[in-house]
Order: structure tokens, then C-alpha cells, then sequence
């Protein structure tokens, strides 16, 4: 542990805690009413297509934002009025790349760490760099990198002053697959060692690798707990349909009362509707006339987003 880091009462046992956070830009209200809690070592990822508010909760959360209205803490911090105790606690990985172009990896770190009034910039930097196996690229350029090395530089920044929580704003987006697993393989490995971290993402499959989830959509909080927990909530009877002109049958389907979603996942047809009687009742001919195959089945996460959107969207009109 680094001298320069300021003296800190222990991580609560709940890092993030706030509550009716709301904040509008313009007249718009772009976050409402949002009500989180994250419990220290959890990776908490934070879902929900573009605009929907992700980055403003993140920068509402450790201070950079002031809400509207609302409250809470973060790492034990008042978010409005002590706004920059919470910024020495927190790694901030910004949607952007936000690293010098024309500095190597390691003068980029060292940059960093002298940011942070590190005692020895040039060891910090070394140890984030053998950390994230950045030492075959160390004197690279970072304009040289790929996606996938600028993020993991862009991380290794962001755990330099050892923060208790890390905000991750859409750090995959973009990096190919390689890259992004292994990405998450890091972050599972810091939270492991007792950092926090909270993620944005629109990838379905990260949401699978976090402990839980939040779900946002125009600006609302929609669902959160476990991926298990999401699902259960969200109380969708599906069927997963195969056969022949699935187009046409999801055209036919999507106009039935008791069909709440139709979606095509791969050569499948998934339909799903909020009352499994009525979706019974609108699909017994289809089902039973014998041209398609027709299988009850487990909705998946991204069934439930849909659904939990387009619920929104109508709230929202
Ligand atoms: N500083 C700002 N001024 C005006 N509008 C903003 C500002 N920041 C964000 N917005 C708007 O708020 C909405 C939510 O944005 P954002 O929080 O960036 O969503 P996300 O990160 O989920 O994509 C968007 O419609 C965006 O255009
Ligand atoms: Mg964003």
C-alpha cells in the first residue's frame, strides 16, 4: 500500500448506496428516481442500450455530477458534499481513451502516478505494468496499440493510486472478443483481491460474468439483482419456435394480444408473453397446427430486456 494513499475509514460493507437520484439536462430528464445499492467486492454490471442514462449515474456516483435531486453515498462518502474524498477512493475509466497518443505505455504510467503524487512514480508504474502483462509493449507508443492493449493501459492507470472502487464505463466497447474476455479476467482477478467494481456495458455476455446486474433504460432503473434473479422477476413464459418462414410467423405472432415479444435469436424464433395462460390461449392453433416446432423454454437475459424496454418505452410515450 502506497504512503500518498489519504488515511480511510474501512470500505462499508456497502460501497455504493444512493437513492432518487435524478438529473435532467435541458428539461429532459435523462436519470430518474434511481435507487441502487453495491456491496463491497462485487462486480456490478450496469446495463442498457445507448442514451440511457449509464454515464451520467457513473459520474453522479463518485461526484463529478451533481444530482437534481437525490441522495446517497459512495464508499461511505456523501455523493453532493463530499465529492472529493470520493475521487481519491475511485478509478474512473472514462468512455474515451483518455491517455497521451504520444507517450510510451510506461511514460504514460508514470505520468499517471505522478498525477496521483505516488511516492515512487517509477516503481507504481513498473507494478502496473507486470500486473496487466503490459512489459513486452511497455516503451510502445499508445497510439500504436490496439483497442484492446489501450484499454488494458487505461486500466492499469485507473489502479495506480489503489482505489477501493473502480467505475468502468463501457471498457470493452469495441475490443474484440480475445481482448474482452481477457479483459474480464483481469477484472474478476482485482475484485478478487476486494476492489469494487461497477461496469457499464451493452454486451449481453459480460452481463453473465458480473454477480449482479442493474438494468436501465430512458433513464430508469428497470431491474437489478443476480442474473438468476432478473429472469425469475421478470415472470416471462417463453417458447423457443423452429421451422420453416420464421419472418412470417413472427409477423402473425407480434399482432396477438397475450404475445408480448417475438424475437429472432439465431434459427429460432423466441416468444414470450408476461401471462403464460394468455400466451397459451394466442399461440394453441399455431402450436398445434404441426408446422413449426414448438418448445417451452427458460427466457434468456436479453428476452427480459427487451421486454422490460418496451415496457419502458410505453411509460416513457
Ligand atoms: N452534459 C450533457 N448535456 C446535455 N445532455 C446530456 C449531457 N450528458 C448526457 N446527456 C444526454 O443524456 C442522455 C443520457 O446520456 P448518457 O448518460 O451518456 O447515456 P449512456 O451512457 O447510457 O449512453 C443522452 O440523451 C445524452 O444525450
Ligand atoms: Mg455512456
Amino acid at each position: 500500500m502506497s504512503a500518498a494513499r489519504p488515511a480511510v475509514a474501512a470500505t462499508p460493507e456497502i460501497v455504493i448506496d444512493v437513492s432518487g437520484l435524478t438529473k435532467s439536462f435541458g428539461g429532459r430528464t435523462v436519470v430518474k428516481d434511481l435507487t441502487m445499492q453495491v456491496r463491497r467486492g462485487l462486480i456490478y454490471g450496469f446495463l442498457g442500450p445507448n442514451g440511457s442514462g449509464k454515464t451520467t449515474t457513473i459520474r453522479m456516483l463518485c461526484g463529478l455530477l451533481t444530482p437534481d435531486s437525490g441522495h446517497g453515498t459512495c464508499l461511505g462518502y456523501d455523493i453532493v458534499t463530499e465529492a472529493d474524498r470520493i475521487k481519491r477512493h475511485v478509478g474512473y475509466m472514462t468512455q474515451r481513451f483518455s491517455l497521451y497518443a504520444d507517450l510510451s505505455i510506461r511514460e504514460n504510467l508514470e505520468f499517471v502516478a505522478r498525477v496521483y503524487n505516488l511516492p515512487e512514480p517509477r516503481k507504481a508504474a513498473q507494478a502496473a505494468i507486470d500486473r496487466l502483462g503490459l512489459s513486452n509493449r511497455a516503451d510502445q507508443l499508445a497510439s500504436e496499440l490496439s483497442g484492446g492493449w489501450k484499454q488494458r493501459l487505461a486500466l492499469g492507470a485507473c489502479i495506480l493510486p489503489d482505489p477501493d472502487l473502480l467505475l468502468l464505463d463501457e471498457p470493452t466497447a469495441g475490443v474484440d472478443p480475445k481482448a474482452r474476455r481477457e479483459f474480464w479476467d483481469e477484472i474478476h482477478a482485482l475484485a478478487a483481491e476486494g476492489l469494487t467494481v461497477l461496469v457499464s456495458t451493452h454486451y449481453m455476455d459480460e452481463a453473465e460474468r458480473c454477480h449482479e446486474i442493474a438494468y436501465i433504460a430512458y433513464g430508469q432503473l428497470l431491474a437489478q439483482g443476480t442474473v438468476e434473479e432478473v429472469i425469475a422477476n421478470a415472470h416471462l413464459a417463453t417458447y423457443t419456435v423452429t421451422g420453416p418462414d420464421l419472418p412470417a410467423l413472427a409477423n402473425i405472432l407480434k399482432t396477438r394480444d397475450g404475445v408480448d415479444m417475438v424475437a429472432p435469436f439465431g434459427a429460432a424464433l423466441h416468444v414470450s408473453g408476461r401471462d403464460a395462460r394468455k400466451l397459451d390461449e394466442a399461440t394453441r392453433r399455431l402450436r398445434e397446427d404441426g408446422s413449426h416446432v414448438w418448445r417451452v423454454d427458460e427466457p434468456t437475459l436479453e428476452d427480459v430486456f427487451i421486454d422490460l424496454m418496451s415496457h419502458a418505452r410505453d411509460n416513457f410515450a
